[in-house]
């Protein structure tokens, strides 16, 4: 799939940033954290945990070049003593692993992209040390207006041949209890997982299109030459003006699913 776009990613800075913030409300610091944020992306998040521990240290993994030279670019600019317990690596979540290394494995909105939730949760588990900290933020939006009708037009002519059997990146994302149930068979203790909807007002239905064209309209895009790509992302603002009923301002919803749990001490 083409790379990551930062800048795109980045145009609704705001809404995406309140997930993490909500998560930075509830996490305790205690300031010697070891830190790990799995699909890192540009390197905000991180740099803001390394903020808050400043006896310990923050490292981002993630697989776009294209994220990892922005969050590089960042840590760049920092204050020296952030910087130098800040690190950033091109890596793939599905090959990471380590051994009771980190105090605190997260991963904001990265997971979705992902298949086999069980051995990835697993490799956090591993890499873990007693005591640690797991959070986990995953959008779980499959069922949402704009969602459902970049399903639903992917299945029709004339994208159907090339786009009907592409899945929503959330599809990978299982309900609640699924997660309950399988962080404690793979050892987690003090799991809570549960959905919250955040409601972003946007200017108009071609936004929210805009919104998914950095993230899960993503795998759509990747298949269509640059003609078609316009073509289906003006198909789809059609689609959504209508099932939305305006063409002016609107809320969109999103719904997100958070995971916490913690690696026993013994
Ligand atoms: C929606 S962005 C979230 C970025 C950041 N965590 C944030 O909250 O702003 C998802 C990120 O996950 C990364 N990602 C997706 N699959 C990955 C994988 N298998 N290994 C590492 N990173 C991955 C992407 O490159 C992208 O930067």
């Amino acid at each position: 799939m083409a790379d990551w776009d930062p800048e795109l990613y980045n145009r609704f800075r705001r809404y995406r940033a309140e997930p993490f913030a909500a998560i930075m409300a509830r996490l305790e610091f205690g300031g010697a954290e070891r830190i790990i944020d799995l699909g890192c992306g540009s390197g905000e998040n991180t740099a803001e945990l390394g903020r808050r521990c400043a006896g310990g240290a923050a490292v981002g993994l993630d697989s776009s070049p294209a994220m990892i030279d922005r969050a590089c670019k960042l840590r760049e600019a920092l204050e020296p003593a952030l910087r130098g317990r800040l690190r950033f690596v091109l890596g793939d979540i599905r090959e990471f692993s380590a051994r009771r290394e980190y105090s605190m494995v997260l991963s904001n909105a990265a997971f979705q992209w992902l298949t086999g939730h069980r051995e990835v949760f697993a490799r956090c588990f591993q890499a873990l040390a007693p005591g640690g900290r797991l959070v986990v933020q995953m959008p779980a939006n499959d069922h949402e207006t704009a969602l459902t009708t970049i399903d639903a037009l992917a299945h029709e002519q004339p994208w159907r041949a090339r786009l009907a059997s592409i899945r929503l990146p959330s599809s990978t994302v299982a309900a609640p209890a699924g997660y309950l149930r399988m962080l404690g068979e793979i050892g987690f203790a003090g799991v809570d997982c549960y959905y919250h909807t955040f409601h972003h007002p946007m200017g108009a239905p071609a936004e929210i299109a805009a919104w998914c064209r950095a993230t899960a309209l993503r795998p759509y895009l990747d298949p269509l030459d640059a003609v078609a790509r316009e073509s289906f992302v003006a198909a789809l603002t059609a689609r959504l003006e209508q099932a939305y009923g305006t063409r002016g301002p609107l809320t969109f919803n999103f719904r997100r699913l958070f995971i916490w749990a913690r690696r026993p001490a013994p």
